[in-house]
């Protein structure tokens, strides 16, 4: 046996054992000739004291190894004297008095110091080329134990609830997610290509016409999109699909799963059910449909206010049925006008004249330069309806475009209360998001399904397809936590006829219908049940439940925000023969 022990184990009741642990060398310190190190594994930290009078050839090899050596030791154990305690360690009671010190493997120095405090401060890309030793801090092999951790309890969930996990393909074909689809050339027809899987939207759609009714996946999905720091191109989904199903059955479903995922990451189970609000009142209340709700500053409505003002800007919006909002910064009165500048700008890119402000200044004094245009009536009406106090920072949006004024005020309700630090990082806020329009207008004035062309519309609004399909609503809802889309489904489109009529509105022709999701269409024929399911993004999940800045912190082997594997060097060129094999002739010659 190589260890007895690992590094963690040791304690009080161990004195006078004879034991061996192996494990990387954290820091050596030579006291007199005495030697100490700290032995590291991923279960703990325990000291190891080398002195020359209890075995001189211990000590000799303590002192050849360095920061990373791999070593074993064999040593009694003993107890530490009082002042020596470490009350910080699990082990800090205790020492390992070197008997033998075997050193298994050497290490280089490497490129970069691990001690938590240390790494913090190097540059990501650094610990990404070298991950494996990125790996070997106590931060980051926690932050994998506690993914584990959840993704047990999503197992032992699941199949409590009679949900059986099915393996999808991942050698498929496109799918409508939204994103790019990575490609995998055939070899045997040339010229085809598999796409890998976005999401299984349509596996599981199939699953459930295949009988399956209650199948669950933690499924690997791909895409090629821009990425962000909530991002990755290869991601985990807790993929999830029912049949015979209200959405009210999924929120139950979803509920008590999220409940047992905080409760297996240490944290205490939300009250169920999850608090539910529309899309609607989501982006009129927060001006975005994942809402922050650990904190206020939401949105006000000030036609009340300013309905018949003589302020021109605002006057004549809402004489043509525009839309004045506003929220109060608290406490932001002093940010630079430089931000009030930026902002500006900003709002011109949601298509507003300008950004009206107040800033509220010791004493009490408005300052800004659209008051002079405000009825005191309508100031005292203003300051009464945001409840300005001093310090205060009101920020204006007015415009036609009541979606424009909402989107752009929910931007800036997160921006200014990230610039405040109002925001308490150890609650946590879910939400519902439910009834999500059925469509929106992409930027070719097109209408593009909001969530995905199998989402079934509001059955009160499905008369809507023909008169007015922009304001239909579908049974699409996300959950959303602490501002962050974990989640999103729908209830599926089970009728082959509904079906064809959504890719008719979607403009899809009979030809691409029939390629690209004739499957579908025959399965349906077939005694499709009604059914509906959602996906939640596990890594997103996982970094919410564990802390951590970005995405990459709870996925071992992450891509960079360029998409490449910093370590393997993926993606990389590949030889002549293996393009030829896929029939792929390149225009460029292979960068080196
Ligand atoms: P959707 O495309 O909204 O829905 O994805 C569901 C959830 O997956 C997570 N997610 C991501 N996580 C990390 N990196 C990415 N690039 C990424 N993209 C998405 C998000 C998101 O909420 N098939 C449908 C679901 C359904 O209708 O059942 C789907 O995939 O947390
Ligand atoms: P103007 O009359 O265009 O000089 O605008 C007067 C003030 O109203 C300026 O401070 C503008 O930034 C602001 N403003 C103009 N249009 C809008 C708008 N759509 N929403 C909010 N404030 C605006």
């Amino acid at each position: 046996m190589k260890r007895t022990h690992t590094c963690g184990e040791l304690r009080a009741s161990d004195v006078g054992e004879t034991i061996r642990i192996c494990g990387w060398v954290d820091t050596v310190r030579d006291h007199g000739g005495i030697l100490f190190i700290d032995l590291r594994d991923r279960y703990g930290l325990t000291q190891v004291v080398c002195d020359p009078d209890d075995s001189a050839e211990a000590a000799e090899a303590a002192k050849q190894t360095r920061p990373e050596y791999v070593i074993q030791v064999e040593g009694l154990v003993r107890a530490r004297p009082a002042d020596m305690v470490n009350e910080r360690l699990p082990t800090g009671e205790i020492e390992v008095v070197g008997a033998t010190l075997t050193i298994l493997n050497r290490s280089k120095t490497p490129p970069f110091p691990l001690e938590e405090d240390k790494a913090a401060k190097v540059h990501e890309e650094l610990r990404l080329e070298s991950r494996y030793l990125d790996l070997r801090r106590a931060s980051m092999q926690e932050r994998l134990r506690l993914r584990h951790k959840m993704a047990i309890a999503v197992r032992k969930y699941m199949d409590e609830q009679e949900f059986i996990e099915v393996e999808t393909p991942i050698l498929t074909k496109s799918t409508p997610e939204g994103a790019r689809d990575y490609l995998v050339p055939n070899r045997v027809t040339p010229g085809t290509f598999y796409a890998l899987p976005q999401a299984p939207q349509q596996y599981k759609q199939l699953l459930m016409v295949g009988g399956m009714d209650r199948y669950f996946q933690m499924a690997r999905c791909f895409r090629d999109e821009d990425l962000r720091a909530d991002r990755q191109p290869e991601f985990t989904q807790i993929d999830v699909e029912m049949s015979f199903v209200d959405a009210e059955d999924l929120y139950g479903v979803v509920d008590g799963l999220l409940a047992d995922v905080m409760e297996a990451s240490g944290h205490p189970r939300p009250e169920l059910p999850l608090p539910r609000m529309t899309w609607h009142e989501a982006m009129d209340r927060f001006g975005s449909d994942k809402p922050d709700l650990r904190y206020g500053w939401e949105l006000t409505d000030l036609k009340n206010v300013f309905e018949g003002t003589a302020f021109k800007v605002f006057g004549s919006i809402l004489s043509k049925g525009g839309v004045v909002k506003a929220i109060n910064a608290k406490g932001l009165a002093g940010v630079p006008i430089r931000q009030i500048d930026e902002w500006t700008e900003l709002a011109k890119t949601f298509g507003m004249g300008g950004l009206a402000y107040i800033r509220v200044q010791e004493g009490g004094n408005w300052k800004s330069p659209i008051v002079k245009f405000f009825s005191e009536e309508e100031q005292g009406n203003l300051k009464e309806t945001l409840e300005i106090e001093e310090g205060d920072l009101v920020l204006f949006a007015a415009s036609a475009d009541a979606l424009s004024v909402n989107e752009f005020l929910g931007r800036l309700r997160v921006e200014c209360a990230q610039q405040a630090g109002i925001i308490p990082e150890h609650e946590f806020r879910f939400t519902w998001v439910t009834e999500f329009p059925l469509f929106e207008t992409n930027e070719a004035g097109r209408l593009v399904p909001m969530h995905h062309p199998f989402t079934s519309p509001l059955p009160e609004d499905e008369s809507m397809l023909d008169s007015d399909p922009a304001h239909a609503r579908a049974i699409a809802y996300d959950i959303v936590l602490n501002g962050v889309e974990l989640g999103s489904g729908s209830i599926r489109i089970h009728d082959p006829g509904l079906q064809g009529r959504m890719f008719d509105l979607l403009k899809i022709s009979e030809e691409e219908k029939q390629s690209r999701f004739g499957h579908l269409l025959n399965a349906l024929a077939y005694g499709a049940p009604p059914h509906g399911g959602i996906a939640l993004g596990f890594d997103r999940l996982a970094l919410l439940m564990a802390g951590g800045d970005t995405i990459r912190d709870v996925i071992a082997f992450p891509k960079n925000h360029k998409g490449i594997d910093l370590m393997m060097e993926a993606p990389s060129p590949v030889d002549a023969k293996q393009l030829h094999d896929v029939h792929i002739q390149l225009d460029l010659p292979p960068v080196e």
